[in-house]
């Protein structure tokens, strides 16, 4: 039996960051050490409480959550409540059965000691990279000690979705995003727009879902509702883009991807603020500090994705999403 791969999970619920959250705690390969919440989907407190809203469904309180920053490095903190709802959960205004506390100590202060030292611990980032970049700030040491760096954030031909050219995580705080490629000491391996808009919740797979594991489908069903609408109203499609979860699937199983390694910045300001200009043709003559993922084995994605989330057997969900299509 090959021992469970440990991860920290920097993230901003956010719809599709809880279903990513659910995905690597149940997942049978990963050990999720700890959860960090930064602010950006939704204010760093709500982000808080829905993590604990995810870990109580889950009945796995005993992962240990700090609290990290409330607002960007220097930008006026713009929060994505209009994409997943005022309470960062779909407007369901879940209600917590008790009190749970953040530790102590900081997110940020928590990152910068655990990676103190070597650890074969990967850090998957599923929102702004403001925890991160402070992190590194208070340990310059944290990414050369750390396993890999998953990011979910950026895009190399794909456009922007809040701005022409710009992913949401890196023009929430383009000046974080901008120091963790230029500073962490090894590759970002970054899971981009250009991937994760492949990886599209639809209706059919919910209904599919609900045959398998009606409690759980229902959880999915009500926070990603207001998703959806969302989706129909700006980006015209039946269904809801769910970037975060194949940032874990790709740390999984990084196969399920294809992409290069290049030379990235991240612009801080101006009409392209938080662009990634990937320099895929080395203009630049710089050192690689990124894998930039093109293209997606999204049939690979979902086969995982539904077995873990729905505690069903591989073959069986392999055989029905094949004979659905819903690959
Ligand atoms: O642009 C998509 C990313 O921004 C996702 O991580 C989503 O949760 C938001 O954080
Ligand atoms: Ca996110």
């Amino acid at each position: 039996m090959t021992p469970k791969q440990k991860i920290i999970i920097d993230c901003d619920p956010g719809i599709d960051d809880s279903l990513a959250l659910i995905y690597a705690i149940k997942h049978p390969k990963l050990q999720v050490v700890a959860i960090t919440v930064t602010a950006g989907n939704s204010p760093v407190e709500l982000g808080v409480k829905n993590t604990f809203t995810v870990l109580e469904l889950l009945n796995r309180l005993d992962i240990p959550v700090y609290q990290g920053a409330s607002h960007p490095l220097s930008r006026e903190f713009v929060s994505a409540q209009d994409t997943h709802g005022m309470d960062g959960l779909g407007e369901n205004n879940f209600q917590l059965k008790s009190d749970y506390a953040v530790q102590e100590i900081s997110a940020q202060q928590f990152l910068a000691n655990y990676f103190e030292k070597k650890r074969q611990t990967s850090i998957i980032a599923l929102g702004p990279l403001t925890n991160i970049a402070q992190a590194l700030d208070l340990n310059p040491s944290l990414g050369k000690n750390c396993y890999r760096f998953i990011s979910m954030g950026g895009s190399y031909k794909s456009h922007g979705n809040c701005s022409p050219v710009a992913e949401y995580n890196y023009w929430c705080d383009p000046h974080a995003a901008q120091l963790v490629f230029d500073k962490l000491g090894k590759k970002v391996e970054m899971v981009g727009l250009d991937v994760t808009r492949s990886i599209v919740l639809k209706p059919n797979h919910l209904e599919y879902m609900r045959r398998i594991d009606e409690e759980m489908t229902d959880f999915i069903r009500k926070i990603t509702r207001f998703y959806f609408d969302f989706h129909w109203k700006y980006e015209h499609i039946i269904g809801c883009v769910i970037n975060d979860p194949l940032a874990v699937a790709y740390f999984v199983d990084s196969s399920i991807c294809t992409g290069f390694d290049s030379y990235t910045d991240v612009v801080t300001q101006g009409i392209a603020m938080g662009q990634t200009v990937v320099d895929h043709y080395d203009f630049y003559n710089k050192k690689a500090n990124s894998h930039i993922l093109t293209q997606v084995e999204t049939n690979l994605f979902w086969i995982d994705f539904l077995t873990v989330i729905l505690n069903a057997q591989k073959s069986l969900i392999s055989d029905d999403l094949n004979f659905l299509k819903l690959g």
